[in-house]
């Protein structure tokens, strides 16, 4: 078992399978930094993402999430799933879902059930000036192909205040009929992102406007959950809030991260990262590297952000960019 030195057992491993991405998403993509992705020799090979992978299951990780930039844009995505979905692991995904309809025979025939889907408005229009492309209609179109299908969707909304909060009830509206789960995530800061807390809608500030709307009661949480659940009375799906800006849960945390570069990241704001893959390569045993990594995980957001958001500039942030972290 991988513990840490607060006592926090880690049994959830992210894989970012790449850094590239069909979308553009501002909050994302770094603003300033010219788009220069990973050459494939630094990346971690098929073989490599196994071998790895079934070293962190034997030290008892349970979950494998896999992530990106987008995870379907790796060239050989079909190989790792199918690979990593042998291995004693519950298997997820998070996507854009832009081409989950070329996928999802796939993930049926493997048992990959569970997809977190990230789409932040329900209107064309500002979805094309967020994500700067044009998949709207193949986004919504596969989000309701994979609930035909009978897959547990979780919805991942990044909200921006005055940009896309207002959606809030019309997200909140699609878990009226659906098995949909929908979350609303505070905007985070990374790498060159333009992140400014004024562009923050918080938590707090969400549940006020949703309780303009709607009658809701709070749902028990799972123990190592990122969100805090609700039910608005009667709907059969479910909202939720992931407020790691204005109250975190690091406390509870159980998640690992590996870079589609092969690095592990013990915390998703962690300003070191352990080389897991040149450890590989060069025939070492990567047990001991992520035992320490684990232990050197900080309490809480990797040991940043520790005052008031209010003050905070991305500048004071040591960090890569979401894209080429995975989320
Ligand atoms: P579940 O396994 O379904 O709970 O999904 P998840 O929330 O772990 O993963 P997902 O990829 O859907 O991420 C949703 C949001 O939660 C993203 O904005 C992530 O950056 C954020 N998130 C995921 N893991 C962590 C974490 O360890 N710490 C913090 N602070 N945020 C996280
Ligand atoms: N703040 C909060 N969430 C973010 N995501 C990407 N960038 C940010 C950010 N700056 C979300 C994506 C995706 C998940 C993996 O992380 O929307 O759903
Ligand atoms: Fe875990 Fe770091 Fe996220 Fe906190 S910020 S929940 S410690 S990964």
């Amino acid at each position: 078992m991988l513990v840490d030195s607060y006592n926090r057992k880690h049994d959830y491993l992210r894989i970012s399978l790449t850094d590239k991405c069909n979308l553009r998403c501002l909050y994302c993509m770094p603003l300033d930094l010219p788009e220069s992705f990973l050459a494939n020799r630094s990346m971690m090979s098929v073989d490599e993402i196994e071998s790895i992978a079934k070293v962190f299951v034997d030290l008892g990780v349970s979950k494998i999430r896999l992530t990106g930039g987008e995870p379907l844009v790796r060239k050989e995505v079909r190989e790792i799933i199918s690979r990593l979905s042998k291995l004693p692991v519950q298997l997820a995904l998070t996507t854009n879902a832009v081409l989950v309809d070329d996928f999802i025979d796939l993930f049926v025939e493997v048992g990959l059930r569970s997809v977190n889907v990230s789409l932040d408005s329900l209107d064309s229009a500002t979805f094309k000036i967020l994500s700067q492309r044009e998949h709207f209609n193949k986004v919504i179109a596969n989000i309701q192909l994979l609930l035909d299908r009978g897959f547990h969707v979780k919805l991942n909304m990044v909200v921006l205040k005055d940009v896309n909060h207002p959606e809030i009830p019309a997200f909140i509206e699609m878990t009226k009929n659906a098995h949909l789960h929908v979350r609303f995530i505070e905007f985070m800061p990374f790498t060159g992102n333009g992140w400014d807390h004024q562009q923050v809608f918080s938590s707090e500030e969400i549940l006020s406007l949703v309780k303009d709307h709607f009658d809701f009661e709070k749902l028990n949480d799972r123990p190592n959950d990122t969100a805090r659940n609700f039910r608005v009375n009667d709907y059969v799906g479910t909202f939720a809030i992931i407020s790691t800006m204005t109250d975190p849960f690091c406390d509870t945390c159980n998640r690992l991260r590996l870079t589609s570069d092969g690095k592990m990241k013990n915390c998703l704001f962690s300003k070191g990262e352990a080389d897991i893959l040149s450890a590989l390569r060069s025939g070492e045993d990567i047990v001991p590297i992520i035992q320490q990594c684990v232990w050197q995980k900080k309490a809480a957001r990797g040991g940043q952000m520790t005052g008031d958001i209010s003050t905070l500039s991305t500048d004071e942030i040591e960090n890569r960019s979401m894209i080429s972290i995975g989320g």
